[in-house]
């Protein structure tokens, strides 16, 4: 039995088609199982929260191989990103250690550290750590950019280019290497199958192309079939308005000051594409994944 986190997420929902399609035995832990969709048939699901351990434990029985990808970029009612993305990672291992879990794969992030200027990548940092000191096998996964058609930066990128221009936090410089989530999901598989000859194996993960946040942004638009010129608004007006767009909107607000802060981080592998061809990917390009436009 595999226990997944996240399932209902961009990488999730691309790894567990490709899990149930191969026959394996998944259970996912989940907040609401209609987020599933018509895959909530096929896999066994434990109702569980980030916030609530207990609610691991139950989710934990029987299992051999955890792939915890749930995580947040957002402060939540029940639970800081500090909670979400470190602490829960720490319990979540923990709890997969007593119930004699045979291999813990984690989502981190390129460039995580306890001294980055982003909380999630903090967080991840931690959590990063707990995962590699766990007496269990592990497989750390620190992915660039992941995106697919029709996930929230990309959908957000379609609304503000129907504006005449398409607002950017800060400059824009920032480079990243961006992977699709098909890409990454058939890493996941690679590394389940791999055999395991050391006990704790990190890979990252990026896609072909070093682009900066503008040439990404102008990549996406184009495949929309439209140019627009990019505006770099000021970060501190950038952080001031969204921390007080979500003073008022609360969890409902459509963007928040740590999602934006992202696109001024970078997030580059000195690795490239050799870790995803080790394991039997060759990631594409992003147009090749969105169409020229
Ligand atoms: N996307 C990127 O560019 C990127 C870059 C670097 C690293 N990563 C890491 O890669 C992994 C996969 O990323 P992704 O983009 O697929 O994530 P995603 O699309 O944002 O999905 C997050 C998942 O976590 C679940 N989740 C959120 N809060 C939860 C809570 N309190 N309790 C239980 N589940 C909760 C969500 O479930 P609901 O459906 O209930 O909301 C969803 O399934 C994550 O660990 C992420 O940090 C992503």
């Amino acid at each position: 039995m595999l226990l997944l986190t996240g399932a209902t997420g961009l990488v999730g929902s691309s790894l567990l088609r490709r899990l149930v399609a191969d026959g394996t035995q998944v259970r996912c832990l989940v907040r609401d199982p209609r987020r599933l969709g018509a895959q909530r048939v096929r896999v066994q699901i434990a109702l569980g929260d980030l916030t609530d351990p207990p609610s691991f434990r139950n989710a934990l029985r029987g299992v051999r191989t955890v792939v915890h990808l749930a995580s947040s970029i957002r402060d939540q009612p029940r639970g800081s990103i500090e909670e979400l993305d470190g602490i829960a990672t720490w319990r979540m291992v923990e709890a997969a250690e007593r119930a004699g879990v045979e291999c813990f794969l984690f989502f981190s992030a390129l460039d995580a550290s306890t001294h980055h200027r982003a909380r999630v990548f903090r967080a991840k940092a931690l959590a990063e750590h707990a995962v590699r000191e766990a007496s269990l096998r592990s497989i750390v996964f620190a992915p660039s950019l992941i995106y697919a058609p029709g996930d929230r930066l990309l959908t957000i990128l379609e609304r503000l280019a129907l504006l005449p221009a398409v607002p950017v936090p800060g400059r824009g410089r920032a480079a990243c290497q961006p992977i699709w989530a098909e890409d990454v999901a058939d890493c996941v598989i690679g590394a389940l199958r791999a055999p395991a000859p050391e006990p704790h194996a990190r890979y990252e993960l990026a896609g072909p192309q070093t682009l900066t946040h503008n040439e990404f942004l102008h990549v996406v638009v184009r495949s929309l079939g439209k140019h627009r010129p990019l505006v770099h608004v000021p970060t501190p007006l950038v952080s001031r308005g969204l921390r007080a767009l979500e003073a008022v909107s609360g969890p409902r607000a459509f963007a928040t000051w740590e999602e934006a802060e992202l696109m001024q981080v970078p997030m580059v592998s000195a690795r490239g594409t050799a870790d995803a061809e080790q394991l039997g990917v060759n990631p594409q390009p992003v147009e090749a994944v969105l169409g020229r436009g």
